[in-house]
């Protein structure tokens, strides 16, 4: 299984925290955001990664990280996301990269207290399909928005008004080689991007998408109060532990 960090877009709910850096590469306690990502992927055992950049300072992305070696690992891959066509739309141009391979796709701005190493062993077992993860949040509102029935998943809805749970669908996603066409098939949402949560419900829809919570404390960081929230969480007791 292959893995891809999306860190692409212009950060524009951190301007002017953003307006001349990516906000991937902004400090979250003692690392740059976008440690955090590749560290749990490798930490899941997934060591032929993608980093999908962006924005004007995409190539101190390339600074930064250079082929890996701070995770020990002995090359990355990178590519670059025009504009804020959405995640999907990111996604989509790791296709030719991922050459037929199954892929587990995490925000970079996605940051986790444990590991998702049962997450990714889980979904080699389940051969194909999709697997989402789950969270349980004071501000559904805010995310991907779970509606179960039972512990079924039975539809996702992207930041909807009134939520019909309180369990978001966090950034981490695997997928089988499929996605790429699907993702070739979405139509621009209202806020003009590819939205992750149309891959998701067309999953779900094929009947072949498995949903866990996620074990530990789970946040984003691309708002003032998650940010902050974030390199609070980290300073407390560190991310991506065993
Ligand atoms: C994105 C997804 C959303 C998901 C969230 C997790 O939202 O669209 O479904 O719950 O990431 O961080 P965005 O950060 O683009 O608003």
């Amino acid at each position: 299984m292959k893995g891809v960090i999306l860190a692409g877009g212009l950060g524009s709910r951190l301007f002017p925290l953003t307006k001349i850096t990516n906000k991937h590469l902004l400090p979250i306690f003692d690392r740059p955001m976008i440690y955090y990502p590749i560290e749990a992927l490798v930490k899941a055992g997934i060591t032929d990664i993608m980093v999908v950049t962006g924005g004007k300072k995409s190539g101190d992305f390339l600074s930064l990280l250079g082929n890996g070696s701070d995770f020990g690992l002995k090359h990355l891959n990178y590519t670059y996301q025009k504009g804020e066509g959405g995640i999907a739309e990111a996604l989509g141009l790791c296709e030719h990269w991922a050459a037929g391979e199954p892929v587990c796709v995490i925000l970079g701005d996605n940051i986790i207290e444990k590991n998702i190493a049962k997450g990714v062993a889980d979904f080699k077992a389940q051969g194909g399909g999709a697997k989402i993860m789950l969270k349980e949040v004071h501000d559904p509102e805010r995310f991907g928005v779970a509606e179960l029935r039972g512990e079924k998943v039975v539809s996702i809805e992207e930041k909807p008004k009134h939520p019909k749970s309180n369990k978001a669908v966090i950034g981490i996603y695997m997928y089988d080689s499929r996605v790429f066409d699907i993702i070739k098939t979405l139509e621009p949402s209202d806020r003009g991007e590819l939205e992750i949560t149309d891959v998701n419900n067309w999953y779900l829809r094929d009947g072949n998408m498995t949903a866990e919570v996620l074990d530990g404390w789970w946040t984003d960081a691309g708002t003032f109060d998650s940010l902050i929230k974030a390199a609070n969480l980290v300073a407390d007791g560190g991310a991506n532990n065993d």
